[in-house]
């Protein structure tokens, strides 16, 4: 029958009615929370997660600054751990977007769902946008693992700027680069300001790295291999010498690339759904390191990599 329209939770609307609104990214409308600025479709889930979710010690977390590489790092957890139900000529990946096969919770719960969740059996991959400073209570002590990636902040920011664009109605006006920059440097774009969030999981990564995995983008592009078996050891399901023989690595990176996942048909659509507000095809834009020369004058990357500098620098985190 019809699929059923979801009821968003209404619980959280009075305490989200009174928190700082930013709409210089509409149409999407930002609300300020313990810190961090997120879509205002989002906050009712990010809450009730704080609020009532608890981590199982199987779960493994896909964790990310949006449009740092959710949706590659995605592909590639799920295509690693799930190699030997689905052969990969025929893999769930080929007509599924890498968003349906790990879900990001803070839709899930925005959308009264949690149960969804809870009927998932173990282990789970789950996702989510929240800076760990949120998360923390809710998966500390659970023994779960996390894996996080972050990226050049001046990419995401460019990467972001075309997403937002992607979702304006025709009659809005874009919003200028210039301006996105000066947003962004305040902090102010979904889970921003981006600094805090990556630091953050950096150092919980270093406290415990058996359970917390730090990766980096640029590194990812640069030495895919070594990265998909890094992922597979952390995740307990380690390449076999047989398997990288047989060239079961090379074929699962082949099948999380950018290249082979924009060009499937379920990523070439419009399609969204209540969960998924992003159309699929705006995720896939142009997967390439260091855009930003696209789109930044010498003087606003100078800027942006001041601020960076300035937050990383008692951190002892390099970019
Ligand atoms: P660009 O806009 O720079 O192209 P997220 O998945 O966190 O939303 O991040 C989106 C960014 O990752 C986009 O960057 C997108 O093109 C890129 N991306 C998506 N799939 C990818 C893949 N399989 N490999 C590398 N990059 C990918």
């Amino acid at each position: 029958g019809e699929e059923q329209n979801p009821t968003p939770l209404q619980e959280y609307d009075d305490l989200i009615s009174t928190l700082p609104l930013d709409e210089g990214w509409l149409p999407v409308r930002l609300r300020k929370y313990q810190g961090s600025w997120f879509p205002e479709l989002n906050l009712p889930g990010v809450i009730a997660i704080q609020q009532h979710f608890k981590a199982r010690p199987t779960d493994l977390f896909v964790l990310s600054f949006p449009k740092a590489g959710t949706t590659w790092l995605k592909a590639l957890t799920f295509a690693i751990t799930t190699r030997t139900q689905h052969p990969l000529a025929h893999h769930p990946l080929h007509s599924l977007n890498p968003h349906q096969c790990v879900v990001t919770m803070d839709r899930i719960f925005a959308l009264g769902q949690a149960s969804t969740i809870e009927a998932m059996p173990s282990p789970r991959i789950l996702s989510t946008h929240m800076p760990f400073s949120l998360l923390r209570d809710s998966i500390e002590g659970s023994g779960c693992r996390i894996i996080y990636v972050c990226r050049d902040v001046k990419d995401v920011l460019v990467s972001w700027w075309h997403f937002n664009d992607k979702m304006r109605p025709p009659e809005m006006d874009r919003v200028p680069f210039a301006k996105a920059l000066e947003m962004f440097c305040e902090g102010i774009c979904p889970s921003g300001p981006i600094w805090s969030h990556v630091l953050e999981y950096w150092e919980e990564s270093l406290r415990r790295p058996e359970k917390v995995l730090f990766l980096k983008y640029e590194e990812m592009m640069e030495e895919p291999m070594s990265h998909a078996k890094r992922l597979a050891e952390f995740m307990g399901c380690p390449f076999s010498l047989e398997e990288e023989r047989e060239g079961v690595v090379e074929e699962i990176l082949k099948l999380c690339s950018f290249e082979k996942l924009r060009n499937l048909e379920v990523n070439k659509t419009h399609k969204r759904d209540a969960v998924h507000l992003a159309k699929f095809d705006s995720l896939f834009r142009k997967g390439k390191v260091g855009d930003w020369r696209n789109h930044m004058s010498p003087e606003m990357a100078r800027k942006l990599d001041e601020i960076t500098q300035q937050n990383f620098k008692d951190s002892g985190f390099t970019v």
